[in-house]
């Protein structure tokens, strides 16, 4: 069928790409999803600037994307160990850049509650100092990590992007005015920014340590070291995971989009299915079964946890029709390229 021969906008756009040099900007670089779209970008030629200050990010993350993509195209990557709270780093960095992939932050509710602080600093200062830089260089398009914690109390389901209710952390309150701040560039200077609201990302590089360790890090690495593990709450509360792959391609297509409908737009960016908390107990299990590592203990009940929402799903219908995003990889393959990673990551032989 000629449907299925036509290439989507994205293999379109990776064909382009490898054509045709871009200079890129990611901040947050050695984190998990700056790290992921560090290796994507420099698998595809491009030349990548990064910028982090390892609050949260680590250098093993960076070594492990220069084995993947071998010595040619890691010599495309220019790292700057620097800090988006200051201005002097961030205009550094934006010489020269086409376009911004902006994902540094502080992330985690929790971590957001006992240090609002800090997590305001480094999420609306270090995002203001970022837009600034970014105008200053004329960059030709601002992409940045907003987040599906801005839906706050809103009792909708699924999550469509004009529909928002109150923030319910601090960190909802960054991840917010991070949009407002956007819009009003747009407004008031006409720069061109897209936001993404992504929606508990996971893969490979996602830091499974730590008090402000993500859901399926912190229980495959409990699971492969036979730890106890607690669910918060009654099990039932949901969430859309969505695997690195659909998250990185969706920053590649807000980057370099054409059509001016789809600019100066927030996108739900998820897989737009949603599975509740015992369901990806059980999932993560299968998968290490798979894999010979068998998990037997049954998971121990707590209390829910403060700022968190109930139930999170995404219509993802907006980021399909005006970006053209097609997510490839569905929960299930996802866990399964995950746990292979966490396996050799944490039996030692990664
Ligand atoms: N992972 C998710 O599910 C998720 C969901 C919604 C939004 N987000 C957003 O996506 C972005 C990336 O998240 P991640 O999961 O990769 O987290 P991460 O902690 O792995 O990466 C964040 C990176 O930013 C760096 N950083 C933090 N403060 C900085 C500063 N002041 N200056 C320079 N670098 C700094 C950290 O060192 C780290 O490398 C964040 O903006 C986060 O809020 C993530």
């Amino acid at each position: 069928m000629q449907l299925q021969l036509m290439k989507s906008t994205y293999q379109a756009l990776q064909a382009e790409l490898c054509g045709s040099q871009k200079t890129w900007l990611i901040t947050g670089v050695a984190g998990f999803i700056g790290s992921n779209l560090l290796e994507t970008l420099l698998k595809l030629k491009q030349r990548v600037i990064g910028l982090d200050n390892f609050a949260t990010g680590h250098q093993r993350n960076l070594d492990e994307v220069e084995r993947l993509v071998g010595g040619e195209q890691w010599r495309q990557f220019d790292f700057h160990e620097g800090d988006i709270r200051n201005p002097d780093d961030c205009r550094k960095v934006c010489q020269g850049v086409d376009y911004v992939l902006h994902q540094a932050a502080l992330g985690s509710v929790p971590r957001s509650l006992e240090d609002p602080v800090t997590t305001n600093s480094a999420n609306i200062t270090g995002f203001l100092n970022m837009l600034v830089a970014a105008r200053a260089a004329a960059v030709k398009r601002f992409v940045y990590a907003a987040s599906s914690s801005t839906y706050g109390d809103h009792p909708g389901l699924p999550k469509v992007e004009d529909k928002i209710g109150k923030p319910i952390s601090p960190y909802a309150v960054t991840k917010y005015v991070n949009e407002l701040y956007a819009e009003v560039f747009a407004r008031s200077y006409g720069f061109e920014s897209i936001g993404l609201r992504y929606f508990n990302v996971f893969g490979p590089r996602q830091d499974p340590t730590g008090a402000y360790a993500a859901v399926i890090p912190k229980w495959t690495a409990a699971m492969i070291a036979d730890q106890p593990i607690y669910i918060n709450g009654d099990g039932e509360t949901s969430r859309d995971f969505c695997y690195i792959a659909n998250t990185v391609q969706a920053n590649l297509l807000a980057a370099t989009t054409l059509a001016p409908a789809a600019w100066n737009q927030v996108y739900n960016v998820a897989l737009g299915d949603r599975t509740t908390l015992k369901e990806l107990f059980a999932a993560l299990q299968s998968s290490l079964a798979n894999n010979g590592i068998h998990y037997r203990r049954d998971p121990a009940h707590r209390d829910f946890r403060a700022g968190d929402v109930r139930h999170s799903l995404a219509d993802i219908g907006k980021a399909r029709r005006l970006l053209g995003y097609q997510p490839t990889d569905p929960i299930g393959k996802g866990l399964h390229e995950s746990m292979a990673w966490y396996i050799a990551r944490l039996q030692g032989t990664a």
